[in-house]
């Protein structure tokens, strides 16, 4: 018997949208929202221009030398997360985000979860930047500890 062993790669498919968001907590004042929040706790919103990287992990296929057809990744994303978020304002008319303080961390634990039940193990890693400063990265990891404990 021969151990089949494989190079294990990371592939990533880089997208963008554009989507307008207000930032709120009910749980906090208005003051609170407004000093947390800032400019995105504004009363009628304002956009960013987001870039969302996919990341899959898995063996090359040594007949094709692709982990995945990349277009795979691309049509996911598109057809999954873009079409509901691109150019809407994520507060009002985003079916995905109903009920969703659309902060960037909860966006990319959103986005990880739709795509998780299509790639399952595949998936690797969500990446998802709000402005060229700020991103957040999510691999399904979760905790029982908070900032409280
Ligand atoms: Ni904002």
């Amino acid at each position: 018997m021969t151990t089949d062993t494989r190079p294990v790669v990371y592939l990533t498919r880089r997208e963008t949208f554009c989507a307008a968001h207000r930032l709120w907590s009910d749980q906090l004042s208005d003051a609170e929202n407004h000093a947390l929040f800032g400019h995105c706790a504004r009363e009628f919103g304002h956009g960013h221009n987001y870039v969302l990287e996919v990341t899959v992990r898995g063996a090359i296929d040594p007949k094709t030398g692709v982990v995945v057809n990349v277009t795979q990744i691309r049509d996911a994303t598109r057809d999954l997360l873009l079409d509901d978020v691109d150019h809407r304002h994520l507060n009002h008319d985003s079916v995905l985000c109903r009920g969703l303080n659309p902060t960037v961390e909860n966006l990319a634990v959103l986005f990880w979860t739709v795509l998780k039940e299509h790639f399952g193990e595949l998936l690797y890693e969500i990446k998802l930047h709000e402005t060229e400063k700020n991103w957040v990265v999510y691999r399904g990891e979760t905790t029982t500890w908070g900032h409280d404990g």
